[in-house]
């Protein structure tokens, strides 16, 4: 064995022979991580030893997905119909956001059917999952609990006990002793990965993997193991309220424009087939500062609340703190505020927050931002109206309709400019 030591960036997978603060080719900060790897292998070109083999038409090759139903509709239609045979799925979320409470759940709901289910935790001792479970009402029997993390115990076991569902909760903490390396380094995540997708594929059994991802994209997550999958599912909301919205990034068996919601609640995840009802009867219309628009999220639409809040800088710098939005649009909205409008926000502390702790990524919710800060801002509320619509740089607002099954006006706003009408 021989062993030389490079520098793997965890976002793209550039490999550089030196460490850099900054990754030269995807230019993300900090991203580059030492690891060891063998090189004695590869020390001579292959020759062309092997035999040729036959192709085949492509008519002629079967078609055998077979999507396994949840039977929990918000999963089931995040996956494509199902959980798919073979298939090796990466569930990621940042930490505590409850990636291992689902997927208790998804366990729940396939016991019903398949014969045995394994889940294989090395972060949490069998006692505490066997804790969540109780709380959530799981008692089904063909549930089997495995306390381990390395790679090789996992790979006989299941070869032993030959399960119909292997979940690995989670990935950073796999250990394949073939490879240096601690767990959760670039090249463990990336091996085991490589490891446990043979094994969905020989043994025709679906895997979920359970992988942790923070802000700052600092653990060899998701991004790193992407490629190497089938189906990539995220986990999202914020940690501090309860609706969770489950997203595909990547699906080889369906399309990723589905979504699934829940609600984290004190006996687990409860599917959330309409969110806006709570919205409405929980919003109060009087307060300045809160805007309704819809959000077309997946094939999915809601109606969301948004509040702004404008208030003094104390001292120095004007802070801006986004919540369920994307700082960057919150920044560049100000600036088109600041610039169509005679509202002056510069010494202005802004924060804005979706109500119910919901991201959304529908651009079309900007006018709703743009009047809950002119609301707050002006101390006058919004008359009742759903604000949709995307604003770009020159304050003209781009209308996004959208099918409006929540008997409230929607605003006819052209320019940011012309919001102010709808303040009482
Ligand atoms: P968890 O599934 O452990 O998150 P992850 O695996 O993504 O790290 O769940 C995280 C939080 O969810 C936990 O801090 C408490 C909360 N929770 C509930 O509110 N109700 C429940 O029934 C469960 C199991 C967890
Ligand atoms: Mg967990």
């Amino acid at each position: 064995m021989k062993l030389k030591t490079i520098y793997l960036c965890a976002e793209c997978q550039y490999e550089s022979s030196k460490w850099a603060g900054k990754c030269p080719a995807c230019e993300a900060w900090n991203s580059l991580h030492e690891e060891t790897i063998n090189i004695g292998k590869n020390d001579t070109v292959a020759k062309i030893s092997a035999t040729a083999r036959h192709t085949t038409p492509l008519s002629q090759i079967p078609q055998q997905t077979s999507y396994q139903k949840t039977g929990i509709t918000e999963v089931d239609r995040v996956l494509g119909g199902g959980i798919v045979k073979g298939s090796l799925t990466l569930l990621g979320g940042e930490p505590g956001i409850g990636k291992s409470t689902l997927t208790l759940k998804i366990c729940d709901a396939l016991a019903a059917t398949l014969e045995k289910i394994l889940y294989v935790s090395g972060e949490e001792s069998v006692e505490q999952i066997t804790l969540r479970a109780k709380r959530m009402g799981v008692t089904r029997e063909n549930i089997h609990l495995l306390g381990e993390n390395n790679l090789s115990v996992i790979r006989a076991t299941v070869a032993n006990e030959k399960p119909s569902l292997l979940i690995i909760d989670s990935v950073q903490i796999l250990k394949n002793d073939d490879v240096v390396g601690v767990p959760g380094s670039v090249s463990q995540v990336r091996s085991s990965t490589e490891t446990l997708m043979e094994m969905a594929k020989t043994q025709n059994m679906p895997i979920i993997l359970v992988s942790h991802v923070t802000k700052d994209g600092s653990l060899a997550g998701p991004k790193t193991l992407e490629h190497l999958v089938d189906t990539v599912l995220n986990f999202d909301g914020e940690r501090t309220e309860t609706l969770r919205i489950l997203r595909a990034i990547k699906n080889r068996f369906g399309t990723t424009t589905e979504i699934g919601l829940f609600r984290m609640e004190n006996a687990g995840l409860q599917e959330v087939t309409d969110p806006s009802k709570e919205i409405l009867t929980e919003r109060n219309a009087n307060a300045t500062g809160s805007a309704l628009s819809i959000a077309h999220e997946g094939n999915r639409q809601f109606l969301i609340e948004v509040q702004a809040l404008t208030v003094p800088t104390n001292f120095g710098y004007a802070r801006r703190t986004a919540s369920g939005i994307d700082l960057n649009r919150l920044n560049l909205l100000l600036g088109v505020i600041q610039k169509h409008t005679s509202i002056n926000l510069t010494n202005q502390d802004v924060y804005v927050n979706i109500v119910g702790g919901l991201k959304v990524t529908d651009p079309a919710i900007d006018l709703a931002i743009a009047a809950a800060i002119i609301s707050s801002s002006l101390k006058r509320p919004l008359k009742n109206y759903i604000f949709r619509g995307e604003i770009d740089l020159t304050g003209k607002v781009r209308l996004k309709t959208l099918k409006n099954n929540y008997k409230i006006a929607m605003a006819k706003v052209a320019m940011i400019t012309e919001l102010k009408q709808y303040l009482q």
